[in-house]
């Protein structure tokens, strides 16, 4: 999940990046991450890199890392990036702002980093322009302020439709949120709107997860994301499992729950197409998500936001104000940055593309990870497709150990 960035070589002040990358990039789609480093409230569980208005402190900082002046700064580095990309640039096919809550932000403000992006790159025909939400956190008039500003897909990060839960969650919302919240969105035009789950929170019983489930499908979602609950370190939640105020999940209650989500998911006609994510089409699939699946190319704004042009990934320094002073000096908000060498390129595919519907293609394996599938397919972990790598519900179960196996 936002867990710290690997170590890599520190990146220029100017961000310029490798012949080689540039010469790489273009040949595929390009991607766009807004990252909105803010919260309300921090989740107990979560390590995203967010923070409050408490933890940021007084406003006196550099321009750029508060939540009014935060837009400036964003449109400041997509600038920036028109620089360091010139000659290889092209319209966004994708458009993804996440966070933190990216709504906390004025609505007019998010319609203004996507009108940036727009002039300096394009956007493609077509594109698909998502913003993440807490469901308390948008009201009818915000959701038709994005929706008139060229948003269209909106992710609600419901977790759980149990009061119990959303308290164990530390959620500010209400169950009835979240419905209300669909609705807004489905009145404000949007077409593609993403539900995302929690299961596994301490204390949620079977009947509890079942009833999240057909909650989140009585919203009508063109799409679901079921995550089961990580205990990230340093979180106040593993803060509570240390001291044994809450158990931590166990493996087998995460099983069961993931079986359930996915006959439950599959009987109402969404399908999944990567392990945690689950659409009523191909159309309503996270064409986002999919191009950092497939490996593709994407420059991430904002703090901590990672981007990968051409075989090299690089990532931002992960404070607010840091990022906003590197910003105003005009020096690159970029840390540290690592080139991706052919074995970490052809493990990285395995991790990714094992976990897609198509799966993975033999051919990327090397041959000790090709003689291990005869196996996997007699256990029933793997299809009986012969060129590529796909899992069964029961190989899904089992995939972090199935992918170690059969990376190099
Ligand atoms: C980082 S949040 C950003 C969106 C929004 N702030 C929200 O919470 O809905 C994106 C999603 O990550 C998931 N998530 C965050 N931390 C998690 C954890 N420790 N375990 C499982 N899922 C997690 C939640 O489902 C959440 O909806
Ligand atoms: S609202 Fe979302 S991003 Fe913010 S702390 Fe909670 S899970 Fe993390």
């Amino acid at each position: 999940m936002g867990s710290a960035p690997p170590d890599g070589d520190p990146a220029p002040a100017d961000g310029a990046l490798p012949a080689a990358a540039l010469a790489a990039a273009g040949e595929r789609g390009l991607g766009l991450y807004v990252h909105v480093p803010f919260c309300a409230k921090r989740c107990g569980y979560c390590d995203f890199n967010t923070y409050t208005a408490a933890e940021l402190g007084p406003p006196d900082g550099p321009p750029g890392a508060s939540r009014e002046t935060y837009a400036d700064a964003a449109i400041a580095e997509l600038g920036f990036a028109r620089g360091v990309l010139a000659g290889t640039e092209r319209p966004f096919e994708t458009v993804f702002f996440g966070g933190g809550t990216p709504t906390l932000l004025p609505p007019d403000h998010l319609v203004r980093i996507l009108r940036a992006a727009e002039d300096g790159f394009g956007l493609a025909p077509g594109v698909e322009v998502t913003t993440e939400a807490n469901p308390d956190s948008v009201t009818p008039a915000d959701l038709e302020v994005l929706r008139e500003g060229g948003f269209n897909r909106i992710s609600f990060g419901m977790q759980s439709s149990v009061r119990h839960v959303l308290r164990v969650l530390d959620r500010t919302h209400d169950p009835e949120g979240v419905p209300r919240a669909v609705r807004w969105a489905r009145e404000a035009g949007f077409e593609q709107v993403s539900l995302d789950l929690i299961y596994g929170t301490p204390g949620e019983s079977l009947d509890d997860w079942r009833r999240s489930l057909d909650g989140a499908l009585a919203c009508g979602p063109d799409h679901v994301s079921a995550y089961a609950l990580i205990v990230e370190d340093g979180t106040a939640l593993a803060r509570r499992v240390v001291r044994g105020e809450v158990p931590a999940p166990d493996d087998d209650d995460l099983a069961d729950k993931y079986v359930l989500a996915d006959e439950t998911l599959t009987a109402a006609g969404l399908s999944w197409y990567e392990l945690s994510n689950w659409a009523r089409d191909e159309a309503a699939r996270c064409r986002h998500n999919l191009l950092y699946w497939r490996g593709g190319d994407w420059w991430g704004v904002g703090p901590g936001a990672h981007s990968h042009v051409g075989g090299v990934r690089f990532w931002n320094v992960r404070n607010p104000r840091t990022y906003a002073a590197r910003i105003a000096e005009g020096v690159s908000p970029a840390e540290a940055r690592e080139v991706l060498d052919e074995p970490t390129t052809r493990t990285e595919r395995i991790l990714l593309e094992t976990r897609l519907v198509e799966g993975l293609p033999v051919s990327v394996l090397d041959v000790p990870g090709r003689d291990r599938l005869p196996e996997l397919r007699q256990r029933g972990l793997v299809t009986e497709e012969p060129d590529r790598v796909v899992l069964t519900r029961h190989g899904r179960l089992l995939a972090d150990a199935i992918v170690r196996d059969l990376v190099p």
